[in-house]
C-alpha cells in the first residue's frame, strides 16, 4: 500500500493487568497476564515534512481520563514517554520508508505510570501503524509474521523507556487475551477464560510510579539478599503454575487466595507501601476473594478478584479515599489495524 491511497492509517492496542508473576518475570520466571478492555488509539496521516511528529493526549493536561486518575499530574512521566516514542518511530521510518513523513495522533484510555501497560500499548499501536505503512498493503488483516514484527519492534521501543523490560506488556498488547507468559517456547493463550470469566476489579491509587525505578529496586534486593530472593522466586513460580490450573477450572476462591499469596511476595521484595496495604485490607473486609498489586507497584493499581455482589460494599468503603475504581474485563483482541 502507498499510504497516499488511504487518507489515514489507524491502529489500537490494549493495556494489561498481571494476575501472577510481575517482577519475577524479569528473571525469566513465568507469569499470567491479560489484555484489558482499555486501549491506546493511534491515527497517522502523511505529512509534507520527512520524519515523524507525534501529538497525544498522553500529556496529563489534554487527557480528561488521566486527569481524573492521577493526583500528582505526572507530566514528567508523560514527557518521558513521548520523547522515546518519537525516536522509536523515526528509527523505523528511517530504516524502512525514509521517503515519507508522518503526523501521528495518539489518544489513550490508559493512564501513564499506574501499571496498566500504557507505554507498551503506545509502542504496539505505533508499531502496528508503521507496519501497515511499510508493508504497503491495504489489508487490515495482520499476518502471524506481521504480528511478530509488531511485537519485536514494539519491544525495542518499550526498552527505550524501561531498559530491563521482560517483554510481557508488549506481548499481551500485541496478541491480546489471557496469556501464560513463559519464554519463547512456553508462552500460550489461556482459552478457558471464555467458559470461566474472571470478575476483576481495579483500584487506582492515583499515585504514579516509574517502572524502571521499581525494577532497579528489585534488582538491588535480588543482589543484596540473593538466597531469600531465590526462595521468593520459587514461590512465585509455584503460585503461577497452581494459578494456571485454578484459572482452567474456574476456581475463583483458589485464584483469589493465590493472588493474595503473590501480593505477599511483592511486599517482601519492597514494591508495596502503607497505602496499598490499607486498601488491600479494606478489600478483604468487604469480602474480596483476593487482591494484589498489578504491574510494578509503588503506587499504581491494585487488582481485586471479587464477586459482583461485593462491589457496592467495596465502593462504599473506598468512597472518600480519593481513589478511582472500576470493574475490568479481559480483551480478546490485541493490536487492531483499522
Ligand atoms: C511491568 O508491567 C511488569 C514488570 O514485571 C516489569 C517487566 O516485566 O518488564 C514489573
Amino acid at each position: 500500500m502507498d499510504i497516499s491511497s488511504r487518507t489515514q492509517v489507524c491502529a489500537s492496542a490494549p493495556g494489561k493487568i498481571i494476575i501472577f508473576g510481575e517482577h519475577f518475570v524479569v528473571y525469566n520466571n513465568e507469569a499470567i497476564v491479560g489484555a484489558i478492555d482499555r486501549r491506546c488509539f493511534g491515527r497517522a496521516k502523511l505529512a509534507k515534512n520527512l520524519g515523524v511528529r507525534i501529538d497525544s493526549n498522553l500529556e496529563i493536561g489534554n487527557n480528561p481520563y488521566t486527569k481524573q486518575h492521577t493526583t500528582n499530574g505526572n507530566v514528567q512521566a508523560t514527557r518521558k514517554l513521548l520523547e522515546p516514542l518519537n525516536i522509536f518511530c523515526q528509527n523505523i521510518l528511517k530504516e524502512y520508508a525514509p521517503e515519507i513523513g508522518l503526523q501521528i495522533h495518539i489518544k489513550s484510555e490508559l493512564v501513564v505510570g499506574v501499571g496498566l501497560g500504557s507505554s507498551a500499548a503506545s509502542c504496539v499501536t505505533l508499531a502496528g501503524i508503521l507496519r501497515s505503512i511499510i508493508s504497503r498493503t491495504a489489508s487490515k488483516e495482520i499476518s502471524p509474521f506481521d504480528r511478530k514484527w509488531i511485537f519485536e519492534n514494539a519491544l525495542n521501543g518499550e526498552q527505550m523507556i524501561h531498559t530491563k523490560s521482560s517483554g510481557i506488556d508488549c506481548y499481551v498488547s500485541t496478541y491480546g487475551g489471557l496469556i501464560h507468559f513463559a519464554g519463547l517456547t512456553g508462552t500460550s493463550e489461556i482459552t478457558s477464560i471464555e467458559n470461566h470469566p474472571l470478575p476483576l476489579f481495579l483500584i487506582n491509587t492515583r499515585k504514579s510510579h516509574e517502572t524502571s525505578e521499581l525494577v532497579s529496586r528489585v534488582r538491588r534486593f535480588s543482589r543484596n539478599r540473593s538466597k531469600y530472593f531465590n526462595e521468593l522466586t520459587r514461590d512465585a513460580s509455584a503460585i503461577c503454575s497452581t494459578g494456571l490450573r485454578a484459572i482452567a477450572k474456574g476456581s475463583l476462591d483458589e485464584i483469589g487466595r493465590l493472588m493474595t499469596e503473590n501480593h505477599k511476595l511483592l511486599r517482601e521484595i519492597g514494591v508495596s507501601n502503607n497505602e496499598i496495604e490499607k486498601i488491600i485490607g479494606i478489600c478483604f473486609r468487604c469480602g474480596a476473594l483476593g487482591a494484589k498489586i498489578t504491574g510494578a507497584g509503588g503506587g499504581g493499581c491494585i487488582l481485586v478478584l471479587t464477586r459482583p455482589e461485593t462491589i457496592p460494599a467495596l465502593n462504599a468503603a473506598l468512597n472518600g479515599l480519593n481513589l478511582c475504581s472500576e470493574a475490568i474485563g479481559i480483551a480478546n483482541r490485541g493490536i487492531i489495524i483499522d
